[in-house]
Protein backbone atom coordinates (compact mmCIF):
# COMPACT_ATOMS: atom_id res chain seq x y z
CA UNK A 1 0.00 0.00 0.00
CA UNK A 2 2.81 2.12 1.04
CA UNK A 3 4.48 1.28 -2.05
CA UNK A 4 1.21 2.65 -4.18
CA UNK A 5 0.89 6.15 -2.66
CA UNK A 6 5.22 6.63 -3.57
CA UNK A 7 4.58 5.15 -6.91
CA UNK A 8 1.79 8.07 -6.77
CA UNK A 9 3.64 10.98 -5.55
CA UNK A 10 6.19 10.26 -7.86
CA UNK A 11 3.98 10.38 -10.98
CA UNK A 12 2.42 13.57 -9.84
CA UNK A 13 5.31 15.35 -8.76
CA UNK A 14 6.73 16.59 -12.02
CA UNK A 15 2.81 18.43 -12.47
CA UNK A 16 3.78 19.80 -9.31
CA UNK A 17 6.83 21.30 -10.04
CA UNK A 18 5.98 22.05 -13.14
CA UNK A 19 2.87 24.43 -12.31
CA UNK A 20 4.82 26.00 -9.16
CA UNK A 21 7.46 27.08 -12.08
CA UNK A 22 5.29 28.37 -14.52
CA UNK A 23 3.36 32.06 -14.64
CA UNK A 24 -0.62 32.28 -13.52
CA UNK A 25 -2.03 32.30 -17.12
CA UNK A 26 -5.55 33.74 -17.90
CA UNK A 27 -8.27 31.37 -19.76
CA UNK A 28 -8.51 32.66 -23.38
CA UNK A 29 -12.68 32.99 -24.01
CA UNK A 30 -12.51 32.22 -27.68
CA UNK A 31 -14.28 29.56 -29.82
CA UNK A 32 -12.68 28.56 -33.08
CA UNK A 33 -16.76 28.02 -34.72
CA UNK A 34 -16.95 31.77 -34.59
CA UNK A 35 -15.77 33.12 -37.94
CA UNK A 36 -16.79 36.49 -36.97
CA UNK A 37 -14.53 36.74 -34.25
CA UNK A 38 -11.64 35.31 -36.49
CA UNK A 39 -12.24 37.78 -38.80
CA UNK A 40 -12.01 40.56 -37.07
CA UNK A 41 -8.84 38.95 -35.48
CA UNK A 42 -7.45 38.68 -38.77
CA UNK A 43 -8.30 42.40 -39.27
CA UNK A 44 -6.20 43.12 -36.02
CA UNK A 45 -3.13 40.90 -37.27
CA UNK A 46 -3.26 42.84 -40.58
CA UNK A 47 -3.32 46.60 -38.72
CA UNK A 48 -0.92 45.90 -36.06
CA UNK A 49 1.56 43.09 -36.18
CA UNK A 50 1.58 41.78 -39.83
CA UNK A 51 4.11 45.34 -40.27
CA UNK A 52 6.78 43.06 -38.06
CA UNK A 53 5.57 39.43 -37.77
CA UNK A 54 4.66 37.09 -40.53
CA UNK A 55 2.77 34.10 -40.57
CA UNK A 56 5.01 32.41 -43.21
CA UNK A 57 2.33 29.15 -43.48
CA UNK A 58 -0.73 31.36 -44.34
CA UNK A 59 -2.01 32.16 -47.65
CA UNK A 60 -4.43 35.18 -47.92
CA UNK A 61 -6.95 32.90 -50.09
CA UNK A 62 -7.04 30.53 -47.61
CA UNK A 63 -8.38 32.66 -44.94
CA UNK A 64 -10.92 34.21 -47.59
CA UNK A 65 -11.95 30.39 -48.38
CA UNK A 66 -12.07 29.10 -44.61
CA UNK A 67 -13.74 32.42 -43.97
CA UNK A 68 -16.34 32.70 -46.74
CA UNK A 69 -14.72 35.82 -47.74
CA UNK A 70 -14.08 36.77 -51.68
CA UNK A 71 -10.16 37.69 -52.56
CA UNK A 72 -11.50 41.50 -53.16
CA UNK A 73 -13.02 41.14 -49.58
CA UNK A 74 -9.59 39.62 -48.07
CA UNK A 75 -7.71 41.92 -50.32
CA UNK A 76 -9.62 44.83 -49.12
CA UNK A 77 -9.61 43.98 -45.28
CA UNK A 78 -6.01 42.61 -44.91
CA UNK A 79 -3.68 43.18 -47.39
CA UNK A 80 -1.54 46.72 -47.48
CA UNK A 81 1.88 45.93 -48.24
CA UNK A 82 4.58 44.80 -50.88
CA UNK A 83 6.83 42.16 -50.83
CA UNK A 84 10.70 41.95 -50.82
CA UNK A 85 10.95 42.26 -54.21
CA UNK A 86 8.53 45.32 -54.17
CA UNK A 87 5.39 44.00 -55.58
CA UNK A 88 2.12 43.99 -54.38
CA UNK A 89 1.39 41.36 -52.11
CA UNK A 90 -1.42 38.93 -54.30
CA UNK A 91 -4.43 37.16 -52.81
CA UNK A 92 -2.20 33.59 -53.35
CA UNK A 93 1.00 34.77 -51.60
CA UNK A 94 1.93 33.65 -47.93
CA UNK A 95 2.02 35.95 -45.08
CA UNK A 96 5.69 36.99 -45.19
CA UNK A 97 6.84 40.51 -44.22
CA UNK A 98 9.07 42.55 -45.83
CA UNK A 99 10.77 43.03 -43.04
CA UNK A 100 14.90 41.74 -43.49
CA UNK A 101 16.33 39.78 -40.25
CA UNK A 102 19.00 42.47 -40.31
CA UNK A 103 16.68 45.13 -39.85
CA UNK A 104 14.71 43.59 -37.40
CA UNK A 105 18.20 42.75 -35.28
CA UNK A 106 19.25 46.38 -35.12
CA UNK A 107 15.85 47.30 -34.61
CA UNK A 108 14.51 45.06 -31.78
CA UNK A 109 17.94 43.40 -31.21
CA UNK A 110 16.94 40.18 -32.96
CA UNK A 111 14.96 38.71 -35.70
CA UNK A 112 11.21 38.75 -35.13
CA UNK A 113 9.53 35.55 -34.91
CA UNK A 114 6.93 34.16 -37.37
CA UNK A 115 3.64 33.79 -35.73
CA UNK A 116 2.42 30.71 -37.59
CA UNK A 117 2.56 27.91 -35.01
CA UNK A 118 2.57 30.55 -32.05
CA UNK A 119 -0.36 29.55 -30.86
CA UNK A 120 0.48 25.91 -30.66
CA UNK A 121 3.93 26.42 -28.92
CA UNK A 122 3.10 28.69 -26.40
CA UNK A 123 -0.59 27.70 -26.12
CA UNK A 124 -3.26 30.59 -26.57
CA UNK A 125 -4.39 31.31 -22.97
CA UNK A 126 -0.44 32.20 -22.73
CA UNK A 127 -0.76 34.75 -26.28
CA UNK A 128 -4.21 35.93 -24.27
CA UNK A 129 -1.87 36.53 -20.91
CA UNK A 130 1.20 37.96 -22.52
CA UNK A 131 -0.96 40.46 -24.86
CA UNK A 132 -2.57 41.63 -21.83
CA UNK A 133 0.70 41.85 -19.44
CA UNK A 134 3.16 45.17 -21.08
CA UNK A 135 3.85 47.44 -18.49
CA UNK A 136 5.77 50.76 -18.14
CA UNK A 137 9.38 50.26 -17.63
CA UNK A 138 11.85 52.70 -18.28
CA UNK A 139 15.17 50.25 -18.12
CA UNK A 140 13.66 48.73 -21.40
CA UNK A 141 14.85 50.25 -25.07
CA UNK A 142 11.14 50.07 -25.78
CA UNK A 143 9.99 51.82 -22.52
CA UNK A 144 7.98 48.68 -21.38
CA UNK A 145 8.53 45.04 -20.21
CA UNK A 146 5.93 42.37 -19.59
CA UNK A 147 5.06 39.90 -17.15
CA UNK A 148 4.51 37.04 -19.38
CA UNK A 149 7.59 37.33 -21.25
CA UNK A 150 10.00 39.24 -19.02
CA UNK A 151 12.66 41.90 -20.88
CA UNK A 152 11.02 41.11 -24.64
CA UNK A 153 12.57 42.74 -27.36
CA UNK A 154 8.93 43.72 -28.54
CA UNK A 155 6.89 47.40 -27.62
CA UNK A 156 3.53 47.43 -26.68
CA UNK A 157 2.18 48.03 -30.16
CA UNK A 158 -1.70 47.73 -28.54
CA UNK A 159 -1.15 50.68 -26.22
CA UNK A 160 -3.08 53.11 -27.48
CA UNK A 161 -5.76 50.37 -26.65
CA UNK A 162 -5.26 49.46 -23.56
CA UNK A 163 -3.59 52.65 -22.59
CA UNK A 164 -0.15 52.30 -20.28
CA UNK A 165 0.06 50.37 -16.92
CA UNK A 166 2.61 51.61 -13.93
CA UNK A 167 3.55 48.64 -11.70
CA UNK A 168 2.77 49.01 -8.01
CA UNK A 169 6.40 47.04 -6.53
CA UNK A 170 6.15 45.38 -2.73
CA UNK A 171 9.20 44.11 -1.03
CA UNK A 172 9.54 40.61 0.39
CA UNK A 173 11.37 38.77 2.55
CA UNK A 174 12.56 35.69 1.16
CA UNK A 175 14.79 33.46 4.18
CA UNK A 176 16.64 37.06 4.75
CA UNK A 177 16.74 38.44 0.99
CA UNK A 178 14.67 41.01 0.18
CA UNK A 179 13.04 40.46 -3.23
CA UNK A 180 10.85 43.31 -5.38
CA UNK A 181 7.44 41.63 -6.65
CA UNK A 182 5.15 43.54 -8.89
CA UNK A 183 1.93 43.34 -6.48
CA UNK A 184 -0.87 45.25 -8.90
CA UNK A 185 -0.93 48.15 -11.65
CA UNK A 186 -1.90 51.60 -11.74
CA UNK A 187 -3.50 53.00 -15.09
CA UNK A 188 -1.05 55.97 -16.18
CA UNK A 189 -2.54 56.68 -19.25
CA UNK A 190 -6.07 55.50 -20.28
CA UNK A 191 -6.12 53.87 -23.85
CA UNK A 192 -8.81 53.75 -26.27
CA UNK A 193 -11.06 50.59 -24.83
CA UNK A 194 -12.41 49.57 -21.19
CA UNK A 195 -11.00 46.65 -19.90
CA UNK A 196 -13.42 44.40 -21.10
CA UNK A 197 -13.38 45.92 -24.30
CA UNK A 198 -9.79 45.13 -24.70
CA UNK A 199 -9.94 41.74 -23.42
CA UNK A 200 -12.49 41.07 -26.26
CA UNK A 201 -10.13 42.49 -28.97
CA UNK A 202 -7.23 40.23 -27.88
CA UNK A 203 -9.39 37.19 -27.55
CA UNK A 204 -10.61 37.73 -31.12
CA UNK A 205 -6.82 38.44 -31.94
CA UNK A 206 -5.71 34.80 -30.08
CA UNK A 207 -8.61 33.54 -31.62
CA UNK A 208 -7.28 34.35 -35.15
CA UNK A 209 -4.07 32.90 -34.54
CA UNK A 210 -5.33 29.23 -32.95
CA UNK A 211 -6.84 29.68 -36.54
CA UNK A 212 -3.68 30.19 -37.61
CA UNK A 213 -1.60 27.81 -36.31
CA UNK A 214 -3.98 24.94 -37.79
CA UNK A 215 -6.40 26.15 -39.93
CA UNK A 216 -7.84 22.34 -40.16
CA UNK A 217 -8.99 22.08 -36.56
CA UNK A 218 -12.71 22.65 -36.79
CA UNK A 219 -13.03 19.47 -39.75
CA UNK A 220 -10.98 17.50 -38.28
CA UNK A 221 -12.72 17.10 -34.98
CA UNK A 222 -16.30 16.94 -36.86
CA UNK A 223 -14.56 14.25 -39.28
CA UNK A 224 -13.13 12.52 -36.04
CA UNK A 225 -16.45 11.75 -34.64
CA UNK A 226 -18.11 10.56 -38.05
CA UNK A 227 -14.73 7.89 -37.91
CA UNK A 228 -16.06 7.14 -34.28
CA UNK A 229 -19.76 6.10 -35.57
CA UNK A 230 -17.79 4.30 -38.20
CA UNK A 231 -15.62 1.93 -36.23
CA UNK A 232 -18.82 1.44 -33.66
CA UNK A 233 -20.72 0.29 -36.24
CA UNK A 234 -17.90 -1.62 -38.34
CA UNK A 235 -17.40 -3.13 -34.55
CA UNK A 236 -20.77 -4.84 -34.17
CA UNK A 237 -20.08 -6.69 -38.04
CA UNK A 238 -16.65 -7.19 -36.90
CA UNK A 239 -17.65 -9.08 -33.96
CA UNK A 240 -20.77 -11.23 -35.92
CA UNK A 241 -17.69 -11.97 -38.29
CA UNK A 242 -15.17 -13.36 -35.37
CA UNK A 243 -18.45 -15.82 -34.21
CA UNK A 244 -19.23 -16.88 -37.49
CA UNK A 245 -15.54 -17.74 -37.78
CA UNK A 246 -14.90 -19.26 -34.60
CA UNK A 247 -18.21 -21.18 -33.83
CA UNK A 248 -16.85 -24.56 -35.19
CA UNK A 249 -13.97 -24.28 -33.44
CA UNK A 250 -14.86 -25.19 -29.90
C1 LIG B 1 7.46 46.67 -33.99
C2 LIG B 1 7.55 45.28 -34.36
C3 LIG B 1 6.52 44.34 -33.75
C4 LIG B 1 5.16 44.41 -33.86
C5 LIG B 1 4.34 45.45 -34.62
C6 LIG B 1 4.63 43.28 -33.15
N1 LIG B 1 5.64 42.53 -32.61
FE1 LIG B 1 5.46 40.79 -31.60
N2 LIG B 1 7.47 40.67 -31.37
C7 LIG B 1 8.38 41.59 -31.88
C8 LIG B 1 9.72 41.18 -31.50
C9 LIG B 1 11.01 41.90 -31.86
C10 LIG B 1 9.59 39.96 -30.77
C11 LIG B 1 10.71 39.11 -30.19
C12 LIG B 1 10.82 39.44 -28.77
C13 LIG B 1 11.97 38.76 -28.06
O1 LIG B 1 12.35 37.63 -28.42
O2 LIG B 1 12.48 39.39 -27.12
C14 LIG B 1 8.15 39.69 -30.70
C15 LIG B 1 7.61 38.59 -30.04
C16 LIG B 1 6.27 38.26 -30.07
C17 LIG B 1 5.72 37.06 -29.49
C18 LIG B 1 6.48 35.98 -28.75
C19 LIG B 1 6.80 34.89 -29.68
C20 LIG B 1 7.51 33.75 -29.01
O3 LIG B 1 6.98 32.64 -29.03
O4 LIG B 1 8.59 34.00 -28.46
C21 LIG B 1 4.38 37.07 -29.74
C22 LIG B 1 3.36 36.04 -29.36
C23 LIG B 1 4.10 38.30 -30.46
N3 LIG B 1 5.28 38.98 -30.65
C24 LIG B 1 2.84 38.67 -30.89
C25 LIG B 1 2.55 39.85 -31.53
C26 LIG B 1 1.22 40.26 -31.90
C27 LIG B 1 -0.04 39.45 -31.67
C28 LIG B 1 1.33 41.49 -32.48
C29 LIG B 1 0.21 42.37 -32.98
C30 LIG B 1 -0.71 42.83 -31.99
C31 LIG B 1 2.75 41.83 -32.50
N4 LIG B 1 3.45 40.82 -31.91
C32 LIG B 1 3.28 43.00 -33.05
C33 LIG B 1 8.09 42.72 -32.62
C34 LIG B 1 6.83 43.15 -32.96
Amino acid sequence: MKKHILILLLAIFPAISFAASSAHLDTAPIDIHDKDSIKRGAKTFADYCYSCHSAGFMRFNRIAKDMDMSDDEIREMMIFTRDKKGEVTKVGDLMNVAMSTDYAKGAFGGPVPDLSLTARSRGANWLYTYLRTFYADEGRPSGMNNTTFPDVGMPHVLWEQQGIKKPVYVTEEHAGVSVKRIESFDTVQAGSMTEEEYDAFVADLVNFMVYVAEPVQVERRELGVYVLIYLAIFFVFAYLLKKEYWKDVH
